[in-house]
């Protein structure tokens, strides 16, 4: 029986840093285990122009512990006012490395989003041909449709559509949440890719919402049915290239979370690697661990993979329930099962 396995250090292909105290104390999570990591832009305010960028760059860097080599991959968030210009300058200076569509609504920190996706086409059309990703949001923000289904309709509706306006624009189908998702992204050709985040191989709206309701597991999109977690699962372990790890780890102080009206996020960063060995091993995919978390991703990036490596050993794995921040704690993702693989 594989009692350890060494993999090529994994990178984090959808992260939420925060800023302040809260990227101070969610940072080392991050760092300690993987080496790179595409940075969302959606603080308050967003980061829209390549200055906001390049000073978000520089407080990450200034943030991380001393001696931790971790290189955060900025983007930019999409407004209806986004300069193509600024965009191609970001890009050709190699501090951006995909650009952030969030439709206006969809999740948190999304209201200077896309409403009119015409307004942004010269955005689009200039980054195919500077072959810059677009990373998606892919959910319809329109009330009328029912919150289980906004990620297929999204697809449909705009995903579609933008790519046949935008020939050769490479899109990445973030923290993709559906059988459809993973159906859609298969039928395509290589400027496609998706991520898929840790917790979403793990539940299912079962978890969030039976037997009680359990904020830590609310995210966006949410949790769909057990039949699409299954798909999410053997695309993931599947190895094939467009499929890569996206963790989407999301920190909200456990006061924000637990609310009436909750924020949408689960913490995984802590205990991803973790988590995703037992998920890989109980597949009996323990050997597409590495493509998945540590080869898929640069390669559509267009990046190399790292040289370092990181080594799992099935000595049982402990994390902290929480991790603590001058805001108050922030809950680690709890997946419901003991984690056999540490990381060593
Ligand atoms: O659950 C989520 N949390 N989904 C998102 O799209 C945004 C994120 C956040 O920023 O908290
Ligand atoms: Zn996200």
């Amino acid at each position: 029986m594989t009692q350890s396995i060494t993999l090529r250090q994994p990178d984090d292909w959808h992260l939420h840093l925060r800023d302040g105290a809260m990227l101070h104390a969610v940072l080392p999570e991050t760092a300690r285990h993987f080496a790179r990591a595409i940075i969302m832009p959606n603080l308050v305010p967003p980061v829209v122009t390549a200055a906001h960028a390049r000073a978000y760059h520089d407080r990450i860097v200034a943030a991380l512990p001393d001696g931790t080599r971790f290189t955060p991959l900025m983007t930019l968030y999409l407004t209806e006012d986004t300069d193509p210009d600024d965009v191609a300058a970001a890009h050709a200076s190699g501090l951006v490395h995909a650009v952030k569509l969030y439709p206006a609504g969809a999740t948190t920190n999304s209201a200077s989003g896309v409403s009119n996706f015409d307004t942004v086409r010269p955005v689009l059309d200039r980054m195919a041909e500077i072959g810059l990703p677009l990373c998606v949001h892919g959910e319809v923000t329109d009330p009328e449709i029912d919150i289980f289904d906004r990620e297929a309709v999204f697809i449909d509706h705009v995903l579609d559509p933008i790519r046949r306006a935008t020939p050769g624009l490479r899109v990445i189908m973030e923290h993709i949440t559906t059988r459809d998702a993973v159906d859609y992204a298969r039928a395509q050709d290589d400027t496609l890719g998706a991520t898929i985040t840790t917790h979403h191989l793990v539940i299912n709206r079962n978890h969030i919402l039976a037997g009680g309701i359990k904020p830590h597991y609310y995210c966006l999109p949410v949790a769909k049915r057990e039949e699409h977690r299954l798909a999410l699962r053997a695309a993931a372990t599947s190895g094939e290239a467009r499929f890569f790890l996206g963790t989407d780890s999301a920190p909200h102080t456990d006061d924000n979370k637990l609310q009436p009206c909750g924020c949408a996020g689960c913490f995984t960063a802590t205990n991803t690697m973790s988590i995703l060995a037992q998920v890989f091993e109980d597949d009996g995919a323990l050997d597409q661990l590495e493509r998945f978390s540590a080869l898929n991703g640069p390669t559509f990036y267009k990046l190399p993979p790292n040289d370092a490596t990181i080594t799992l050993t099935k000595t049982g794995a402990t994390y902290p329930a929480h991790i603590d921040t001058p805001d108050g704690p922030v809950t680690v993702f709890d997946p419901g099962f003991d984690l056999n693989w540490a990381v060593t």
